[in-house]
């Protein structure tokens, strides 16, 4: 393929004269784009890229990344900007409807979120059908799914109102449903949403308080909460969210959709990650032990992943690793942990690897998930549900991303095509004629 002055790129089958002019679209940002719809009608051939590294699924105005810079921008505005002066609602409402909004708007949409805070109450029986070790995220599956069961009022992706309705939802009821998820596996009372409190609080209330006595949130673990949101809201055509626009493309109900993002988010690849970078800094134990673990991780034999390192789009330092760890200093000195062994180790395993030319070469460098356990567990949440929170999170980047798919008129199903290497066409053999 090579680059022409008319913003085009043309393609030429080797020995023949045979060639295809590819027009190339140009984003706000970003890399210019072979636009190559009509390859396979008017060329006869298909694109291969496995993973989809190089393939742009689809066009969006919610998130912006520059991998190779570090960059990540909601709706044009960096993170770091959106980590250090707004608050979760306010970035929910600037990925969804594509404005920070006034202050008559913010309050609006405060209202509108938490207005749906509590969940129909048969849903509550839903949770019994689990065995009390279940993995969160198993359980999250089943009752996000399940919300299509009960809210057959908003089911019209058609219909804007129900579009709106949905989103609201969706945003309020998964920190219901993440909270009631831990609080099965405890054992403990489902503790009911508190609307006066902001989103965060309201979490926090509903994973920490007891009936039988007062709980107080604290506002700095508090603001730590939102920013954790803030940072984990959307990033892009991610796997999770790549995979709520395939189940949407077909005209699936949001909840489904969500569902769907929610079983693609729990691989240790993705989501998982936060949960595995905490089993691994705990099975190395010691910053004296962290030579050896590099040196397995630099065996290909081993299978062996630095956890919380690497990212298939961001090839430097990801902006929302370096606000988790400034993050990380703030939360345990308001909970007076002076000296946190495992988050030395992490600062330690860091300082190794971005010497190492094994992952200098690589790019390799920490993600948003190295420091984010860290923090969680500090917080007391337990390991299991580090992925349950960053789905929480997700909920308004997947919804965002829905709704711009389902508003976009040229939206068509998702259908990729193959490179087919298996037998070609043969003939039925009956079973006695079977060598
Ligand atoms: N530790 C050691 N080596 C690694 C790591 C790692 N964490 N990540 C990549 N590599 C190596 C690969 O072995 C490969 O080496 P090679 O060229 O010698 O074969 C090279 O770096 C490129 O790796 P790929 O797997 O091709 O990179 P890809 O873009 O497909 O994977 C991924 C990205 C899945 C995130 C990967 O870096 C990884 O597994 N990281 C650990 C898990 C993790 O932290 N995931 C969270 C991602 S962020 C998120 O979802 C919120």
């Amino acid at each position: 393929m090579s680059g022409t002055a008319d913003g085009s790129v043309t393609i030429t089958r080797d020995g023949t004269n045979q060639s295809i002019r590819l027009p190339l679209l140009a984003g706000t940002i970003g890399p210019e784009v072979a636009d190559i719809r009509k390859l396979y009608s008017d060329f006869g051939i298909f694109t291969f890229d496995p993973g989809y590294g190089g393939t742009a699924a689809c066009e969006s105005k919610i998130t912006y990344i520059d991998g190779d810079e570090g960059v990540l921008l909601y709706r044009g505005y960096p993170i770091e900007q959106l980590a250090e002066q707004s608050t979760f609602l306010e970035v929910a409402h600037l990925l969804l409807n594509g404005e920070l909004p006034n202050k008559a708007e913010a309050e609006d949409f405060h209202q509108g979120v938490m207005l749906h805070t509590m969940l129909h109450e048969q849903l509550r029986s839903f949770y019994n059908g689990f065995r009390r070790d279940a993995h969160p995220m198993a359980v999250m599956c089943g009752v996000v799914g399940a919300l299509s069961a009960f809210y057959h009022d908003s089911l019209d992706i058609n219909n804007p109102e129900h579009r709106r309705i949905s989103a609201f939802r969706l945003i309020a009821k998964v920190p219901t449903i993440a909270a009631w998820t831990y609080k099965y596996a405890i054992g403990q009372p489902f503790v009911y949403p508190r609307n006066d409190l902001n989103y965060a609080e309201n979490f926090l209330y509903m994973m920490n308080a007891v009936p039988a006595e007062p709980y107080q949130v604290s506002p700095v673990l508090a603001r730590a909460m939102d920013l954790i949101l803030i940072l984990h809201a959307d990033h892009e055509q991610n796997a999770s969210t790549s995979t709520v626009r395939l189940a949407g493309s077909t005209g699936a109900n949001p909840f489904a959709c969500i569902a769907a993002g929610i079983a693609s988010l729990w691989g240790p690849a993705h989501g998982g990650a936060n949960e595995a970078v905490l089993k691994m800094l705990g099975e190395i134990g010691t910053p004296e032990k962290a030579r050896e673990f590099m040196a397995r991780v630099k065996d290909k034999q081993s299978h062996t992943r630095l956890m919380g390192f690497g990212h298939r789009v961001y090839k430097n330092y990801d902006p929302r690793a370096k606000i988790m760890q400034q993050t990380c200093h703030a939360v345990l000195a308001e909970l007076g942990i002076k000296d946190d062994p495992l988050f030395d180790l992490a600062m330690e395993m860091e300082q190794i690897a971005l010497k190492d030319d094994y992952f200098i070469s690589r790019k390799l460098y920490p993600n948003v998930d190295f420091y984010s356990g860290i923090i969680l567990k500090a917080m007391g949440f337990p390991t299991s549900m580090f992925t349950v929170l960053f789905a929480v999170a997700r909920t308004v980047g997947w919804i965002s991303q829905w709704k711009e798919m389902v508003e976009d008129p040229t939206n068509r199903i998702g259908r990729p095509r193959q490179l087919y290497t298996g037998a070609p066409m043969r003939d039925y053999v009956p079973v006695g004629q079977r060598g």
